[in-house]
């Protein structure tokens, strides 16, 4: 199955790609997770890449584009995958589908701006293994600990409150017009963001027609 999971800032895209992945089996692409480790790791993409991302505005869509069509070609991609984060504008989308990738759904997480703030706020990011958490809607074990490789937690750097504006109209500007392009193509599945994790995990499942 290949999916894509659409959604503002902090709708819960990452959250939920990490529970589909494990529970069918299929990697998680997220564009974001690739960029910042492109940052961290010095590399020239990261370069390139780096100061859109801190002002809150999007790769150009030949770096994203690149990075996608590699990362998809590999092995662990022939029985599907989750887009998490791309596409990101109608150009991207329009590229996917030249380059033959084939979608069985794509999955709209809806919520209200009013409700990111807080999800921002309370983030918190390992820095090594890209694990994402929230201080009361998804806390660690130890506090401020990485479960999964034990390394210190982080703020992302645009989860800044003025950088988090400019995502959100960002997302308003270019993104949310996917919602309609692939409601064209009958793929676009709306599900609800506002409400637990596993609650929205659990409705993500029953749109894509998935024992839950
Ligand atoms: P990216 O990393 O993709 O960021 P984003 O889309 O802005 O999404 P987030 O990661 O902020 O949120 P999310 O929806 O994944 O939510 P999460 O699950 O973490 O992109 C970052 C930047 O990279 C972009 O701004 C751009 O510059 C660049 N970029 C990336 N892809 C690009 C592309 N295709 N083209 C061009 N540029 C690109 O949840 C958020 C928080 O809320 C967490 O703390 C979580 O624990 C918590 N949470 C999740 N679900 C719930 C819930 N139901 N209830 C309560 N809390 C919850």
């Amino acid at each position: 199955m290949n999916l894509i999971l659409l959604g503002a800032p902090g709708a819960g895209k990452g959250t939920q790609a990490e529970m589909l992945a494990e529970k069918l089996q299929i990697p998680t692409i997220s564009t974001g997770n690739m960029l910042r480790e492109a940052i961290a790791n010095g590399t020239e993409l990261g370069k390139q890449a780096k100061q859109a991302m801190d002002e809150g505005r999007l790769v150009s869509d030949e770096l994203v584009l690149g990075i996608v069509a590699e990362r998809t070609a590999k092995p662990d991609c022939k029985n599907g995958f989750i887009l998490d984060g791309v596409p990101r504008t109608l150009a991207q989308a329009k590229a996917l589908d030249a380059m033959g990738v084939r979608l069985d759904h794509v999955v709209s997480l809806e919520i209200d701006d009013a409700v990111i703030e807080g999800r921002m706020t309370g983030r918190r990011v390992c820095p090594k293994c890209g694990a994402s958490y929230h201080i009361t809607a998804n806390p660690p074990q130890k506090d401020n600990t990485c479960d999964q490789c034990g390394a210190e937690l982080v703020i992302r750097k645009d989860d800044a409150p003025e950088t988090v504006k400019s995502r959100l109209v960002v997302y308003h500007q270019s993104t949310e017009v996917l919602k309609d392009y692939y409601a064209a193509q009958n793929k676009l599945r709306l599900v609800e963001g506002n409400q637990s994790i596993e609650g929205a995990f659990q409705d993500i499942l029953k749109a894509l027609g998935e024992k839950v």
